[in-house]
């Protein structure tokens, strides 16, 4: 049994693009520059823009960071947004998600301008994605499909069941395995909650894709012997023997699948940190699709 190691694909992606970094500096180029807007103190949310950070600064990118206060009024992130858009020297644009409720995500997201959607949920690059065009992937999708590659795990012809249909990972991850391209060419079916049989369908794929947000939700029985398993989940459960309180749990009982599997993503150590590497190609190529 393979353990997909996100740790390793993702500093072969990132030792790339530091030497991408460094090529520009010697020729005298400004870094990309990446503007993340975290909102709230929501400790998650802090936890993935904290390391977006530290990993832009590894590889020589540049970031900015701005907060705001939970109760920010939409209209003043309204024209965080604008400002952005129309700066020169920022190539990327994310607005951390979650949202407060009074903040709609969809005029958020549509604000941004696509040239500098690096987390690729636009509607723009949701079209351009769907109908193959070249666009920013969304960075969990992207990152999966980097791991895929690192691995060269065969996907041509497989079975990959997508378990979640959310804009950020099931929708777009689903239309990739599906699309005509290196690590695509899977026949993919979506599972949701209002699919019956969810079981039974999960133990025919090939490429098992876990991202509904439910801890330890897979277990041996949805697992086909020498299925490729991809844990998508990242989330906190309360535990008062670990030191912060909590751990972190993916959709995936390892434990369980792990006897099973063919090759399979830990959790943390696997998709997460290839979420970030997706992250940092979309914005090294926004960087050079606008100033390169
Ligand atoms: N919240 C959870 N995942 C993501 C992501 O990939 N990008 C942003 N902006 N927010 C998220």
């Amino acid at each position: 049994m393979l353990v997909l190691d996100g740790k390793i694909a993702a500093a072969s992606v990132k030792e790339l693009l530091k030497k991408e970094t460094t090529d520009l500096a010697a020729k005298g180029k400004p870094s990309p520059h990446l503007a993340a807007i975290l909102i709230g103190n929501n400790g998650a949310s802090e936890t993935y823009v904290a390391s977006k950070v530290k990993n832009c600064e590894e590889i020589g990118f540049r970031s900015t960071l701005i907060r705001f206060p939970d109760d920010i009024a939409e209209q003043e992130l309204l024209q965080t947004v604008d400002s952005l858009n129309k700066n020169k020297d920022i190539d990327g644009i994310l607005v951390q998600l979650p949202l407060p409720k009074h903040i709609s995500e969809q005029k958020l997201i549509e604000a941004i301008d696509p040239t500098k959607d690096v987390d690729g949920f636009h509607p723009s690059s949701v079209g351009k994605l769907v109908q193959g065009l070249p666009t920013f992937i969304p960075a969990t999708p992207y990152g999966i499909i980097l791991l895929l590659e690192h691995y060269d795990i065969p996907t041509k012809g497989k079975h990959a069941v997508v378990i979640g249909r959310s804009n950020i990972v099931g929708r777009p991850m689903s239309i990739l395995l599906s699309s005509n391209m290196a690590k695509g060419n899977c026949t993919v079916t979506i599972c949701h909650s209002h699919t019956p049989n969810l079981s039974e369908i999960a133990a025919t794929a090939d490429i098992l894709v876990a991202a509904l947000g439910k801890p330890e939700f897979v277990t041996a029985d949805m697992v086909k012997p020498g299925a490729v398993v991809i844990d998508v989940g990242i989330t906190r459960v309360n535990d008062d023997t670990a030191k912060k309180g909590f751990r972190i749990k993916g959709d995936v009982n390892y434990a369980e699948a792990a006897t099973k599997a063919g090759a399979i993503t830990p959790v943390p150590g696997g998709v997460g940190l290839m979420t970030i590497a997706g992250l940092l190609k979309n914005t090294m190529q926004a960087y050079l699709n606008n100033r390169g």
